[in-house]
């Protein structure tokens, strides 16, 4: 994506170059499923530490600090309707190796420099457990969640949530998958154990040594940049990475845990991805994609039948280039798993069924100099006081009018949602007269945009309305772009679910 203008970057140490490097050397690694701790079937236990890991297998090992010893963590296989806790200790070291802006709201010096909270995005939980920004603890200290997993089967993930930091621990490495499965799901007969592959991609900038670089702006007190993009592309934590599968269908569950980088990603042989589900579950049905866009924090599920490559090399590639490749075995075999033609009916709301409709605009400040200081959420900080306070219970459509020049990428914890549809508008009759003016028509979601979301590409220069339901929970939750540099810059908000008045 482009930006219209960045902060002057400070000049970098020399970087590691992946195109120098030998490609698809290294077997993808699959993350170790989480195991419970002692005899209590629901308890967990994930450490969260400083480890070194190998990203290829020329390259030394790179300090990392993650969820047990790997990027991405343990992935937590969850049911439908089974509650577990987990506890998650930080035993991180006491110095950061990121460099914090203190300037940063919650980034204020003389905070434990090590400090995190665990937040499961996309997860339905009461506020105690969801991971509230300022809620975080130091090295020493430790957290226990409890997640009802009272929702449909979905890709969900753990990733860490501190106030002002966020960017940099998840840059260090702090992000792992949790699978929700049910019934309904497992009665589909989707390619599964072994023939289901997670890819979990982050993009990275790494120093010639193979250690992470984070940059900084020229102003040695105000080290924060507008985003975090890097020229190397970690899959479940390695560059360039095969996978040997066999010829038949497999599903991949993808996930884009990048700072702000957006993947644009197909196959070099031009087959489409038969995308069957998106951020909180199942598509009704399944979409061909040849070009899968997905955004920080966006998941994508997807079908990829190799019966026809019976011995041929396959590229996933991320325009322009190669980041994975698939070796599909010279043999025939047997495939006894199901793409259905339909999957999870979703009802789709009616507009009606909204109380209201909140206008909520996404606004870059600049400099002087034309370069980005903060992005709010319509116009406010995140210590003015909480301003969206929908009723347990109600449906409400929220307008998000992006008055900038990129797309960002808009999560609300809690919820589902769906996206009702994007409109371009006159940015300067909103910026300079709060008048909101559309351009041309409406159009409605990409068909893989039909189902069940909590994370929505606000698109650049205009309005962008989902309608959401806010069930099961009161209490303050968080909203926020999931561009990390621009959440951890002001661009993140409260909001309160708030109870019924039972008062007539
Ligand atoms: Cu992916 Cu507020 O989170
Ligand atoms: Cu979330
Ligand atoms: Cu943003």
């Amino acid at each position: 994506m482009q930006m219209a203008h960045m902060p002057p970057m400070a000049p970098a140490p020399p970087q590691l170059d992946p195109a120098k490097l030998a490609p698809f050397v290294d077997p993808l690694p699959i993350p170790k499923v989480a195991k419970p701790i002692g005899t209590r079937p629901n308890a967990y236990r994930i450490p969260i530490q400083e480890f070194h890991a190998k990203i290829h297998r020329d390259v030394a090992p790179t300090r990392f600090w993650g969820y047990g010893n790997s990027v991405p963590g343990p992935t937590i296989e969850a049911r439908s309707g089974e509650a577990i806790s987990i506890e998650w200790p930080n035993r991180l070291p006491p110095k950061h190796f990121l460099p914090i802006d203190h300037n940063l709201m919650g980034a204020e010096k003389g905070l434990p420099e090590s400090r995190t909270v665990v937040h499961v995005h996309g997860a339905r939980v009461p506020p105690a457990s969801d991971g509230w920004p300022e809620s975080w603890y130091g090295p020493g200290k430790s957290a226990t969640y409890r997640y009802p997993n009272e929702q449909e089967a979905a890709l969900l993930w753990y990733h860490d949530h501190a106030m002002g930091i966020n960017r940099l621990n998840m840059c260090a490495g702090m992000a792992g998958l949790y699978v929700i499965r049910d019934a309904f799901e497992d009665s589909l007969n989707l390619p599964k154990g072994e023939y289901e592959i997670p890819l979990v991609l982050m993009d990275r900038m790494f120093r010639a040594d193979g250690q992470l670089y984070y940059p900084v702006s020229q102003l040695p007190d105000a080290p924060w940049v507008a985003e975090y993009t890097g020229n190397a592309v970690l899959i479940n934590g390695k560059l360039l990475p095969y996978l040997n599968v066999q010829p038949r269908k497999y599903r991949l569950r993808i996930l884009n845990a990048s700072n702000a980088r957006f993947f644009f990603l197909s196959l070099d042989n031009g087959q489409p991805f038969q995308q069957i589900g998106s951020d909180q579950g199942l598509l009704p049905a399944p979409v061909a994609v040849s070009r899968l866009d997905i955004a920080p924090g966006e998941r994508a599920d997807v079908v990829i039948d190799f019966a026809e490559y019976v011995g041929k090399n396959i590229l996933l590639n991320n325009v322009p280039s190669a980041i994975m490749q698939f070796r599909v075995a010279n043999e025939k075999v047997a495939d006894p798993s199901a793409l259905p033609q339909t999957l999870r009916p979703v009802r789709r709301f009616t507009e009606s069924e909204a109380i209201l409709t909140r206008r909520l605009t996404l606004e870059e400040f600049d400099n002087l100099i034309g370069e980005p200081i903060a992005h709010l959420l319509d116009g406010k900080h995140w210590h003015e006081p909480i301003s969206e306070k929908p009723v347990l219970g109600t449906t409400e459509i929220w307008e998000l009018l992006n008055t900038t020049d990129d797309t960002h990428p808009i999560h609300l914890h809690l919820v589902r949602f769906q996206i009702l549809d994007r409109r371009l508008l006159e940015v300067s009759d909103l910026v300079y007269n709060e008048k909101v003016v559309y351009r041309g028509e409406a159009f409605p979601p990409e068909p893989n945009e039909r189902g069940w979301k909590d994370t929505v590409r606000a698109t650049a220069g205009a309005s962008t309305r989902i309608i959401v339901k806010f069930e099961r929970y009161t209490g303050r939750y968080v909203w926020h772009c999931h561009i990390l540099e621009h959440e951890d810059n002001e661009m993140m908000r409260p909001y309160e679910v708030i109870a019924p008045r039972h008062d007539k």
